[in-house]
């Protein structure tokens, strides 16, 4: 890092075409450019090209953030000069106001609901549901099954989800909901890849705007109903559909079904194909690597015996967490944050100057894989986050739940669930890869698996009982 101001112009830039800029190079190969970028230097310009500067009179280049000293200055220390970047279409139709595309005192309003909810101490309450889900969901696995294990880990987080929103098991056939929002994702990840499909206005019936309204009324009437049920029954639960209920807005009035649905949809977007592409990946290192599967299977039977996990029992479950947070470090489902726009130029530890107006972009897949801070980035070690490894580089290279005023509400939330779904179902069965497989990465709304990934079942233990409470 240096202390010297670097001018704009003088920002390192990649060579691309003039007129398309970067977009034909993120749209072929979007984590392997995002990699090669990281040899430019701190700051690394992406030029966006002539014909979109012009069209839709956008800043002229992205700037591509690899160092976490600058990282900490956009997310955190200076975060009130940045706010989120202009969405397409159709992801405002989906999240409206949700806290996730809020800014200023709204979104502040917002943040303060929900977190006491979302806190570590509140969220524990909810471990029994998450391994009793976990247990339900693998009984219907037998002995040599084949599974998909990325739809498998889909279904059983929407499961749960759905009982953290709602306080009530998923009645609307849960393969319509997930299939409905995966039509809304590829639509986002269309209209963020493509400017004219951006433009296209949704009310036109081309086929994929009708798959996305089709699903997409099925989930609204499925929320809308909740809020109207909930509404007449007199009794609060211990849900976030009760907590919207009961709250007011930044101006203090009662929140409308429409501020209801928008946040509903929001949580139920965010957290449950980010938490299923976590641990798909997780199970996908773990088949690979069957040393870090027996000495996790050693951790599990020392400390849990033939008893289910709880939150009491995670802190002894140290090597698990490392596996969990070296998954996230290989394969974040937040490959990207969302960009960021200066209001006002700003200076940034390693010397760039970011013009008033330019687009920031911060990616934890390219931070986590800058051999800088994670030696041989590629390899699969969760010995990398011992407590002596983490205290050894700088905080910001690792930020899977992002940072600062916008830092994931769900992070307790997600941790618990992975961790408790990890432990419960390494207990009961072993996991083999079929063979033939070709796996890559593909970034969408989050990281997926391109192709799904087939595992066969092999069941080797039955800790079924929750542990006796003294
Ligand atoms: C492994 C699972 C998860 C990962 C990796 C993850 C990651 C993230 C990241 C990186 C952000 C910040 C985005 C940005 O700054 O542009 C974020 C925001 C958010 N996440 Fe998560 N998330 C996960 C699970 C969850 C869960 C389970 C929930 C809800 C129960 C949730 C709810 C949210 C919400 C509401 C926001 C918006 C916060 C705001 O803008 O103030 N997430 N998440």
């Amino acid at each position: 890092m240096t202390d010297q101001q670097t001018p704009t112009s003088a920002i390192p830039e990649p060579p691309v075409s003039r007129w398309w800029g970067c977009a034909p190079e993120l749209r072929r190969d979007t984590l392997g450019f995002l990699l090669r970028c990281q040899s430019y230097g701190d700051v690394v310009k992406l030029p966006m090209g002539r014909v979109l500067e012009l069209l839709l009179r956008q800043p002229d280049a992205f700037y591509l953030l690899n160092h976490p000293a600058d990282v900490k200055h956009v997310l955190v220390t200076n975060q009130d000069n940045y706010q989120k970047a202009p969405v397409p279409p159709v992801e405002s139709r989906i999240f409206g106001q949700g806290v996730l595309h809020t800014e200023g005192d709204r979104h502040h309003c917002q943040r303060r609901l929900f977190l006491p909810f979302f806190h570590g101490n509140h969220v524990t309450a909810y471990s029994s549901l998450i391994t009793d889900s976990a247990q339900a969901h693998m009984a219907r696995w037998h002995d040599g099954m084949t599974i998909d294990i990325g739809q498998e880990m889909a279904h059983l987080t929407l499961s749960i989800i759905w009982r953290l929103l709602f306080g009530q098991e998923l009645r609307a056939d849960a393969g319509l909901i997930r299939e409905s929002i995966s039509a809304g994702q590829r639509l986002i990840k269309i209209q963020y890849d493509s400017l004219l499909a951006s433009l296209i206005p949704l009310w036109i019936p081309i086929p994929r705007h009708r798959r996305f309204t089709r699903g997409f009324q099925i989930i609204e009437d499925t929320i809308l109903r909740c809020i109207t049920e909930r509404r007449r029954s007199s009794e609060p639960q211990d849900d976030v559909l009760s907590l919207l209920l009961t709250a007011t807005d930044h101006q203090g009035h009662p929140l409308s079904d429409r501020e209801i649905r928008d946040e509903l949809m929001t949580f139920l977007l965010a957290g449950h194909e980010t938490t299923a592409n976590a641990l798909t990946w997780t199970w996908l290192l773990l088949v690979q690597d069957q040393s870090v599967w027996e000495r996790l299977s050693s951790e599990l039977k020392e400390v849990l015996g033939d008893h289910l996990p709880t939150a009491v029992d995670l802190p002894r479950l140290r090597y698990l967490k490392m596996i969990w947070d070296e998954s996230l470090r290989l394969y974040p489902p937040a490959w990207s944050l969302h960009t960021r726009v200066a209001r006002v130029e700003d200076r940034l530890p390693s010397g760039a100057i970011l013009p008033s107006g330019s687009w920031a972009f911060v990616s934890p897949w390219n931070l986590h894989r800058n051999p800088r801070w994670f030696p041989n980035p590629e390899r699969f070690d969760p010995m990398r986050f011992s407590d002596e490894a983490v205290r050894a580089r700088p905080v910001y290279a690792y930020i899977p739940f992002g940072a600062g005023g916008r830092r994931c509400l769900g992070e307790s939330f997600a941790e618990l669930e992975g961790l408790l779904i990890l432990a419960t179902i390494a207990s009961n069965v072993r996991l083999r890869l079929d063979d033939g497989q070709t796996i890559h990465p593909e970034p969408g709304m989050t990281l997926h698996p391109k192709a799904p990934i087939q595992m066969t079942v092999q069941r080797v233990g039955f800790p079924t009982t929750h542990p006796v409470v003294a």
